[in-house]
């Protein structure tokens, strides 16, 4: 790590580094070709396939994904553009998602492990739940939800539930019955989750009563609490909370059971044994589930997905770019919390009839040879991760991965930019030069990949995805909507010219908040019925290279990504400011080493408060109340004023400077300039102490925290 000198800080404060001079800082990066072991058998081995989703066939060339499912009817339509850009796909068509990710696999694979899952402490035993035992527990569970419950097609539920058999096996009980399921990350706090439940008008909860996490068996139950009394808060009553056991028969919780609300999943399943649930022939845009994503206000977004047309998606990303075929063991070391676990553990693998491994905690844990070993064991041949989890593991133990007789096939990295020396250590160390490696770009918002390289068929490139995947076509347009040429390495705002049967439908409850936030700002004609006039806004700054890849510079919305995890400036701000000394809040990224970004929050004192670590532990404690413990900030800083413009917007593009040890950019229109130097001083100093001094910063991580607030 090089430590940035008085002249690197000079430099960077007098040079502004223009779009096009990123790319000049860019190095380009060297090819590296997919082997032929893998192309020898892979899904997608014949170019024919990119004739088959050009433009002129879009977008008729989504049947290929759609036929990948079995449908109660077939559709008659397969893009409806009437009520842009709300679309429709694959109208008339009606299936049902847990028939096609289980009942269909049983003639064939009924004794072959649909689940794989892995405890964290190493010396519980591993789990192999088949096909036909999870046709099983998924029937029971749909019975209890639809008995017991009284739950019905159309009706929403909340899950926080970790990283348990359970939690799929919720999921595909509600898509049997037509229950759209809204799954709260697990490590968020119970008030996240109630926010969420309110939203989302859920009455019943589905929660855990503890987990393993870094060798601690975690209170889960006590989240309950908070979730309903928060939810309560906002206007919506939980009826009922199912509690899930972590350890069958023994409760783990600290809280009480409440008597007529909460009831143990495992003693009211007595009742449901053996029953058989038919699953509900569900039209193609019926809602199949809420994934909560945070934006630019403090409130989550509900992103709606539909059934048909994100199921066809995740399927068929899944056979093409995972490269998932029934024999494989496939492993997405992610949170099915996340969207990446929804698709790419659960609804994608399984409608391929995968073997799919899930692994309860954390990837250090108690080592960081343990994903290796457990790749060993399993015989896993499919990996796929993100830069946090990559960084944190090479950092760890970056000579683990030879020890353990592995062999990958096939790798993905998904969730943020990852550094080419980074992407070097995974190709060489965890892939041992054999795996290709797919770097998948996409959101919560869109179901499955948007940019990556078909794995057989197009060389990788350290630091890019690629090109558009299959019937995805971007392009870069600058703030006026004009497109930046192809090629030429100029930044921009990346967008989809066209839809995808893997988009979402809508923010749910918020129609305009849909258009506004992803259409609006290029969109000119506001009646249009033809998609070529609703690109949709990705809110990711970007660069094409000649050769057509796409390398992704990051948010340039106000939105922190965190390990991965999107984290709002405001919903942060949010919680801050709940602390009642609190005046002010602004949360920043710093470049972390580790985790990506993490966030800096800046605190201005009500008059006559004090600055005191007991305020510092108010505001940290806060955050990790309201929203959980990923948004912990790296510091706070209380300051004597927050710098701000003459209209009384604090400028967080200049305290992210600071944050960063680089310019705070013009400052001249600042009400009071002669606070950013007062700022500078206090925070750096300390930084200093405490050995925060960062590395160089590249020209993208300038641009980034220069651009930093810029949404406003
Ligand atoms: O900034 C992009 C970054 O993650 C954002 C989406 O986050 P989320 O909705 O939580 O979904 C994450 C998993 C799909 C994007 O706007 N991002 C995602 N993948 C990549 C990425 N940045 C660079 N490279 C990627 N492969």
């Amino acid at each position: 790590m090089t430590i940035q000198t008085d002249e690197v800080m000079k430099a960077a404060q007098e040079v502004e580094v223009s779009e096009s001079q990123i790319a000049v800082h860019w190095r380009e990066e060297e090819y590296f070709v997919p082997p032929a072991k893998f192309i020898g058998q892979a899904n997608a081995s014949d170019p024919s396939i990119f004739d088959r989703f050009t433009e002129e066939k879009f977008p008729e060339c989504f049947r290929e994904y759609a036929d990948l499912l079995s449908w109660d009817t077939y559709w008659h339509t397969t893009l409806d553009t009437s009520n842009a850009p709300f679309w429709k796909w694959f109208v008339g068509g009606r299936l049902n998602a847990s028939y096609n990710c289980v009942d269909r696999h049983l003639a064939k694979y009924r004794n072959k492990a649909a689940f794989i899952w892995v405890p964290e402490p190493e010396d519980q035993v591993t789990q192999a739940i088949t096909y036909q035992e999870l046709y099983k527990r998924i029937n029971e569970f749909a019975a209890l939800l639809r008995d017991f419950c009284g739950l019905k097609q159309g009706d929403r539920i909340t899950f926080h539930l970790p990283m348990v058999p359970d939690l799929p096996v919720s999921m595909l009980a509600c898509a049997r019955l037509g229950v759209i399921h809204s799954e709260v990350f697990g490590g968020f706090s119970g008030a996240a989750c109630g926010g969420r439940i309110a939203d989302s008008k859920s009455t019943v909860l589905v929660t855990m009563d503890a987990y393993y996490r870094n060798g601690e068996l975690l209170d889960h139950k006590v989240k309950a609490e908070e979730a309903i009394a928060e939810a309560e808060k906002q206007g919506q009553k939980v009826d009922k909370v199912l509690v899930w056991r972590r350890h069958a028969g023994k409760y783990s919780s600290k809280t009480e059971m409440v008597k007529g609300r909460d009831f143990f999943v495992d003693e009211l399943l007595a009742d449901y044994k053996g029953k058989i649930v038919e699953p509900v022939s569900m039209p193609a845009e019926a809602p199949l589930f809420l994934m909560y994503t945070s934006g630019t206000t403090a409130k989550p977004k509900g992103a709606q997905h539909s059934t048909g047309g994100y199921l066809s998606y995740v399927a068929g990303t899944s056979k093409y770019y995972q490269d998932i075929h029934p024999e494989d063991t496939y492993w997405c070391f992610a949170d099915i919390g996340w969207i990446t676990g929804h698709s790419y553990i659960v609804y994608g693998p399984l409608t391929l009839a995968a073997t799919s491994v899930m692994y309860e905690g954390v990837p250090t844990y108690p080592d960081a040879g343990r994903p290796w070993r457990i790749a060993e064991r399993l015989g896993v041949n499919i990996f796929h991760t993100a830069p946090t989890t990559i960084r944190m593991l090479r950092k760890l133990g970056p000579d683990e991965p030879k020890k353990y007789n592995y062999h990958f096939k096939h790798m993905t990295t998904v969730g943020e930019p990852i550094e080419p020396e980074v992407w070097r250590w995974y190709y060489q160390s965890v892939g041992k030069q054999e795996a290709v490696i797919v770097d998948t770009w996409w959101q919560t918002e869109n179901g499955g990949f948007l940019g990556s390289t078909l794995p057989a068929l197009q060389p990788m490139k350290p630091g890019s995805c690629g090109p558009g995947v299959l019937g995805i076509y971007p392009v870069i347009l600058d703030e006026e909507g004009k497109p930046v040429p192809k090629g030429s390495t100029k930044a921009g705002n990346i967008c989809i010219r066209n839809p995808w049967p893997g988009i979402f439908q809508t923010v749910y409850g918020d129609p305009d908040r849909f258009v506004s936030t992803y259409y609006a700002k290029y969109n000119k004609k506001k009646d249009s019925k033809d998609w070529h006039d609703w690109p949709y806004f990705a809110g990711d700054g970007a660069l094409q290279a000649e050769d057509g890849y796409y390398r992704i510079l990051g948010r340039v919305d106000d939105v922190i990504n965190v390990a991965g995890h999107r984290l709002g400036t405001k919903e942060l701000e949010s919680a801050a400011i709940t602390v009642e000394e609190i005046a002010e809040a602004a949360a920043v990224p710093v470049i972390d080493e580790l985790r990506g970004r993490a966030v800096e929050m800046y605190i201005a004192l009500k008059p006559g408060q004090k600055p005191s670590k007991q305020v510092e532990e108010k505001v940290s404690g806060a955050i990790e109340r309201l929203i959980g413990k990923v948004a912990r900030p790296k510091n706070i800083w209380i300051v004597p004023d927050m710098p701000k413009t003459r209209s009384g917007k604090i400028m967080r593009r200049v305290i992210a400077g600071i944050s960063n040890f680089t310019s705070p950019g013009d400052i001249t229109t600042l009400a009071n300039p002669e606070i950013v130097e007062t700022i500078r001083q206090q925070v750096q100093s300390e930084k200093v102490k405490r050995g925060e001094t960062p590395r160089e910063l590249t020209a993208k991580e300038l641009e980034e925290i220069k651009a930093f607030g810029k949404a406003e």
